[in-house]
């Protein structure tokens, strides 16, 4: 990667941001925005005006960069919306959300996204902790020179994601009565859908949830030293597991229906954080 990109991208940012005090990062993908109407905004910036990440193209992805406050007064950084590997964008636009938010001092990072279930006993609307994932692809941010502020030469993936934050996600849960499971989300290059063969292979490798994101921004911001909590949305499932053909509307509006749930999880795992 280029770090070029991040120092202007960072230069570009209005004097709050460098201000700011953040105790964590919310990346909030497709179904999770509503999250930060739960919050008191400080800052608004929006991506188009970063130098280098360039607007967020896929529905649902509003494609700004909030400063805010919680109930309790700490501050957070949130990116709603985020770019994908398959829009055709380069790695540094990818993880832009990641390693603002190391440079900015954020320890925690929280990633959300919507995916599709490919654990029969999953359905539309569950939320999924990530305990860990599957990069089954050669695609890696970390490929080129080596950089110290992406950690070592040969990063351990050990803990990806936070054991403690996974339990802290399953305690926001249990506020809403909800016994969250954990899973193993696998990395789907996109933008189309998976085969049914793929999501079999897929299914009997481990993963219990597909999409295609996360695993980018996850592996740049632990390597950045960042505590990383991972989430999915279950907004479908996946390809062949139950013979209904894959919609992208279906997944915006799934999300719309479970909005205000998904927004409590993030709001209650903040909650929890700071207290
Ligand atoms: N596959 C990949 N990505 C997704 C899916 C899916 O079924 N649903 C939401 N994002």
């Amino acid at each position: 990667m280029d770090k070029r990109v991040f120092d202007e991208a960072l230069a570009s940012l209005p004097p709050a941001l460098h201000a700011a005090k953040p105790f964590a990062a919310l990346l909030l993908g497709s179904g999770w925005n509503q999250a930060a109407a739960g919050l008191r905004i400080e800052c608004e910036v929006p991506y188009s005006d970063i130098a280098g990440f360039g607007a967020a193209t896929v529905v649902g992805h509003a494609g700004r960069l909030l400063l805010a406050r919680t109930k309790r007064g700490g501050q957070v950084l949130v990116f709603c919306g985020r770019r994908h590997w398959y829009e055709g964008c380069e790695w540094e636009q990818v993880v832009m959300p990641a390693v603002l938010a190391h440079r900015l001092g954020a320890p925690v990072f929280l990633v959300t996204n919507a995916a599709g279930g490919i654990r029969a006993s999953l359905q539309p609307g569950d939320m999924v902790i990530l305990r860990d994932h599957l990069r089954l692809s050669p695609l890696t941010p970390l490929r080129g020179p080596h950089d110290p502020e992406f950690g070592p030469r040969f990063p351990d993936q050990s803990r990806v994601y936070d054991p403690a934050l996974v339990e802290l996600l399953r305690a926001a849960g249990a506020r809403q009565g909800l016994g969250l499971t954990d899973g193993v989300y696998v990395l789907s290059c996109g933008p189309a859908y998976e085969t049914p063969a793929e999501i079999r292979a897929y299914g009997i490798l481990g993963a219990d949830v597909v999409g295609m994101s996360t695993v980018p921004e996850a592996m740049v911001a632990s390597a950045c030293g960042m505590r990383v909590a991972g989430v999915s949305f279950v907004s479908n499932m996946a390809a062949g597991v139950t013979g209904k053909l894959l919609d992208g509307d279906d997944v915006v509006d799934c999300a719309a229906r479970h909005a205000g749930r998904l927004s409590r999880l993030v709001l209650d795992f903040l909650d929890l954080l700071e207290g």
